[in-house]
């Protein structure tokens, strides 16, 4: 049933390239620049009308609900927030017919999640799902919505369920920019055209794990870890940190790299292992600046670069490099390694990474 892997996180991480081709694969029609999802379709008005866009989630899922707040921002130019479901639907929230809610859900069973959906619809709002468990309650909760095709996830820490929801709420920001003109055609199609490659890009990521697995070999006794990202990537720090958190029982933080100034700058002395999220594209010298700051307080770097980069190999103490992609899409593939990294450190320290103590696949109670 593991298919050969020692655990299902593992084998989950490595189905990643086909999960994500199954995701987009019959709704992507690149060449024609058609990208068709019933869910979508059936309600672009209400997208296009949109004010704003809620986005409600919990943990991993929440984090894909960040990326793609710089995703629909950025393509579509609607204003979205972030919300924890937990937070939000006790905080009295002001929700109108005119916000469009997007409840993002793996299992399509957390309860808080669950929850600010009924709060929305009684509001009046639109409400959006994307799930991955089909006829979940979510799934059924929600007035439309779309599918990742990640398949059975069944490591308690989420790996595909996190690349593919990525991929469908790309695909979603896609589909309203090119309604609204928001996006011009040359961008758009490079887009499309660049969604195209990332599952061979994800594939060669995997290829790095012997290395991801030797430097894990090195850090798998520290205590504490930050993550660090601008941008696109700065989800992918929070994400690599909970990740981290979850299975190893490691201490760990993701934080924006520039908000590291305003204070966690002080915890930065040679015991501490900080990951970063340094691509070539997006804020690259901003984040290179970062790393000299963490260097010159004896800090032991981890930097995921794109191949190539030469620069950071004389600032890191290891650097995992993983082939270039646009801004937008980097967490597709800068989340990887990180989660090989993970992966490695909890088996090393003995831990059940699929099944991690105080911890269930689906959150049912509040
Ligand atoms: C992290 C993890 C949890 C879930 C969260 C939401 O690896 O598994 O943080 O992401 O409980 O679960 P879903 O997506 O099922 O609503």
């Amino acid at each position: 049933e593991k298919g050969g892997y020692e655990h299902f996180m593992l084998k989950e991480i490595y189905e990643q390239p086909h999960a994500i081709l199954d995701t987009y694969r019959g709704r992507l029609n690149t060449e024609h620049g058609i990208i068709k999802m019933a869910g979508v379709e059936d309600n672009l008005q209400k997208f296009l009308n949109a004010n704003r866009i809620i986005i409600v989630a919990c943990g991993t899922s929440w984090h894909a609900g960040l990326v793609a707040e710089y995703l629909f921002e950025d393509f579509t130019r609607i204003p979205v927030e972030v919300e924890y479901a937990s937070e939000f639907r006790y905080r009295n929230p002001i929700i109108t017919k005119n916000d469009v809610v997007i409840a993002i859900s793996q299992s399509g069973e957390t309860a808080d999640t669950l929850a600010a959906i009924k709060l929305a619809k009684e509001q009046g709002a639109f409400v959006f799902g994307v799930c991955n468990v089909v006829g979940s309650s979510i799934a059924r909760e929600t007035h439309a919505g779309a599918y990742t095709h990640a398949g059975p996830e069944i490591g308690v820490a989420s790996t595909k369920a996190f690349t593919t929801q990525i991929t469908v709420l790309t695909l979603i920001a896609l589909r309203i920019a090119n309604a609204k003109g928001s996006l011009s055609k040359s961008e758009y199609f490079n887009i499309l055209t660049e969604l195209e490659t990332i599952p061979a890009k994800v594939e060669k990521v995997l290829r790095t794990d012997p290395h991801v697995k030797a430097i894990a070999s090195l850090f798998k006794d520290a205590t504490n870890f930050l993550y660090l990202g601008r941008g696109y990537n700065f989800p992918v720090a929070l994400e690599g940190a909970l990740k981290l958190k979850e299975i190893s029982y490691i201490h760990a933080e993701g934080y924006p790299a520039a908000e590291m100034k305003h204070g966690p700058i002080a915890l930065i002395d040679e015991q501490m292992p900080v990951a970063f999220i340094a691509t070539k594209k997006g804020h690259y010298d901003k984040v290179i600046s970062n790393m000299q700051e963490i260097k010159s307080r004896k800090g032991k770097i981890i930097a995921i670069v794109t191949e190539g980069d030469t620069t950071t190999k004389d600032i890191a103490d290891f650097t995992i490099e993983i082939p270039e992609t646009s801004e937008a899409l980097a967490p597709l593939i800068t989340t990887i390694p990180l989660q090989l990294l993970s992966y490695h450190i909890a088996v090393m320290r003995g831990c059940n990474v699929d099944q991690p103590r105080n911890l269930a696949k689906s959150v049912t109670v509040e």
